[in-house]
């Protein structure tokens, strides 16, 4: 095991769009950064371009790419396990990889185990994950004096256009008609934000801070590649609303550093939900307590 003085953070999904602009501002100020990445090629190509384009990176050697299926819980307890015998200390989790399907898709996409992937990679694998590490992040906080958990979540959870509010006693969307691509990618982002508020309070006091943030609309990521109906969904009610419509990723990537890093003012801030930023308010169904609570245990159970 490595008896690193450096910090160190684990990003999900680094090899591509905010998770790989974060990666390398993290990387910049000093951390050693866990890529957690479903492939382990993709995530060496996206380390081997860091360092060609700037040589203080190339310099850092701060780059760990790991192998990690967030929607195979086989492969998440694997990662942990590695990560654990490498690192004694996680000052940063950042929970960003994520996956939709086209958003009129009535079927939903499984692995190759049979898991549901949207609710699995944006939830139930992020769930499990830092299940297995919270303690690690704990004893970090009161080596080192604190460790943060950010959440990529999104403003869809909002959405209630052609989207109903999160069944508890459905969660897999599996009576009929309640399935959809948009249902599922809408509720994953909920269960983010619930996931953040449950294990903002469960920390409290123990210098574990959590957080969530909407990155903004960003359609230069390859997120959209499978969801062209989405992404067009998206471009218009993004029209109608604002002027200025979108984000780069590395706008995106500056808000989550400086919350996932702890830098002032976000240094004591634990169950927000950021956008650009700031704080805002989130859907009433993720700011029911009762609904962590239900969350939780079905989360647990699930993943057991
Ligand atoms: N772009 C936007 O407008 C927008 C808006 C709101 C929220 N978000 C959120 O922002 C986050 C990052 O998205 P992005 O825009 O940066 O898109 P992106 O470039 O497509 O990044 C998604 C990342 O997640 C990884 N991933 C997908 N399934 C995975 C799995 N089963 N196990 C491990 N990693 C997996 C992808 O890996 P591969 O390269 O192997 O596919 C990729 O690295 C997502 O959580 C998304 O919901 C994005």
């Amino acid at each position: 095991m490595a008896t690193n003085e450096s910090k160190v953070a684990i990003v999900t999904g680094a090899n591509s769009g905010i998770g790989l602009e974060v990666t390398k501002l993290l990387a910049s100020s000093g951390f050693i950064v866990v890529m957690a990445c479903r492939s382990l090629d993709r995530a060496n190509q996206a380390v081997a371009a860091m360092q060609n384009e700037t040589t203080s990176l190339k310099s850092s050697g701060s780059f760990v790419p790991m192998q990690l299926d967030l929607s195979d819980y086989d492969s998440v307890r694997k990662f942990v396990s590695e990560f654990l015998a490498k690192f004694s200390r996680l000052d940063v989790l950042i929970n960003n990889a994520g996956y939709a399907e086209e958003f009129s898709r009535q079927q939903r996409n499984l692995n190759s185990k049979g898991t549901r992937l949207t609710i699995a990679t944006n939830h139930l694998g992020h769930f499990l994950l830092t299940k297995m590490l919270l303690q690690t992040l704990k004893d970090t906080a009161s080596r080192h004096g604190a460790a943060r958990v950010l959440i990529v979540s999104s403003d869809y959870h909002t959405y209630t256009f052609r989207v109903k509010p999160l069944d508890f006693d459905d969660l897999f969307m599996e009576k009929p008609g309640a399935y959809s691509g948009s249902q599922a990618y809408k509720n994953s982002k909920a269960m983010n934000i619930l996931h953040c508020r449950k294990l903002a309070r469960m920390l409290e006091g123990t210098g574990v801070y959590v957080n969530a943030l909407h990155p903004g609309f960003i359609p230069t990521t390859g997120f959209f590649r499978g969801c062209m109906r989405c992404f067009f969904i998206c471009c218009f009610s993004g029209f109608c609303c604002c002027c200025r419509i979108t984000r780069t990723p590395q706008e995106a990537a500056g808000h989550m550093f400086n919350i996932a890093a702890g830098v002032p003012p976000y240094e004591d801030k634990s169950g927000l939900y950021f956008y650009d930023g700031r704080s805002k308010p989130t859907s009433a169904e993720t700011s029911l307590l009762a609904n962590e609570d239900l969350l939780w245990e079905w989360s647990e159970a699930v993943t057991s």
